[in-house]
């Protein structure tokens, strides 16, 4: 479904030779698989998404999706941001509905694919609020609701639930995973939280940073709907922050110099669930 090959990305600096974002990048994602690509801040992942979303060229390599290269975006991808980006001055029904409005969709069967999909994310009592009415997640999942009413094959997401509290977060988290078990779609999902990739996703491809490039692949082959005591989850976790962890010490041996200790270092306490600000 989506295939990217021998992908890199340069960005011009100001003034000085060119900072490669990504490097050599390759992965598939097959129809209805729900991938996640982890990495910390900075190493590329919102780069990678917008190459497939086709908000950004590639420098070299190729992205197709459906076997055709990817040049704009396309009504069969939709991506969904951190900032929900709703229109403040339209209804959560209005909001939902106003990409079909755009397609000259009529007003009544507007009106009901939009409630279908408001329903799926159960705001079905706050159709006529307006954005500044509701709590942060129940905005995404406005923003999540209005992805789905154009029925694309598939949701880019980039970071969507970041800015949500950890409780919100587990909700939407199980919120996504019965709308993707439901409707089939395939899901590239972007994050910087390992607990939310490996919970989220049949495959989390894990990123290195300076230049962007996926240094290991993990298969989730848990049961769903998964279960927050599940023991594979806790051991998959471990495993990504042992990688993850090669990577920091590699990161701040570039910064400390030769005689930098992991085991000594405060880094070593943040090598956990949020790479947020970590390396
Ligand atoms: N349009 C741009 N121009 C210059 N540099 C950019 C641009 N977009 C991203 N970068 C740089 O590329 C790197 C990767 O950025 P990004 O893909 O946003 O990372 P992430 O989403 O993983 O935090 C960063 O160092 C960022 O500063
Ligand atoms: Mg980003």
């Amino acid at each position: 479904m989506i295939r990217v090959e021998g992908v890199s990305k340069t960005f011009e600096q100001r003034g000085g030779a060119g900072y490669t974002a990504l490097d050599d990048i390759a992965f598939e994602v097959g129809k209805g698989e729900f991938v996640s690509i982890l990495g910390p801040s900075g190493c590329g992942k919102s780069t990678l998404l917008n190459l497939v979303a086709g908000l950004e060229r590639a420098d070299k390599g190729r992205v197709e999706v459906s076997g055709k290269k990817v040049n704009a975006p396309g009504p069969d991808r939709i991506v969904v941001f951190q900032d929900h980006a709703l229109y403040p001055w339209l209804t959560v029904l209005e909001n939902v509905a106003f990409g079909l409005k755009q397609k000259r969709i009529k007003k009544e069967e507007r009106h009901e694919r939009a409630m279908e999909q408001i329903r799926a994310v159960h705001l079905g009592k706050f159709a006529d609020r307006y954005p500044h009415e509701l709590s942060g997640g129940m905005k995404q999942r406005v923003a999540i609701a209005r992805a789905l009413v154009m029925d694309p094959e598939i949701l880019l997401m980039d970071e969507p639930f970041a800015a949500l509290d950890e409780q919100t977060r587990l909700l939407l988290h199980k919120e996504l995973e019965q709308i993707w078990l439901n409707t089939g779609k395939t899901i590239l999902f972007i994050t910087h939280n390992i607990r939310e990739a490996v919970t989220l996703s049949d495959r989390v491809l894990v990123m290195s940073t300076r230049p962007g490039r996926i240094k290991k692949e993990f298969r989730v082959q848990a049961a769903r709907p998964r279960e927050a005591g599940d023991s594979l989850l806790h051991h998959i976790e471990s495993q990504i922050m042992n990688t993850l962890a090669a990577e920091l010490a590699k990161v701040a041996k570039e910064e400390y110099g030769d005689d930098y200790n992991l085991e000594k270092s405060p880094l070593s306490h943040s090598a956990v669930s949020n790479l947020g600000d970590g390396i």
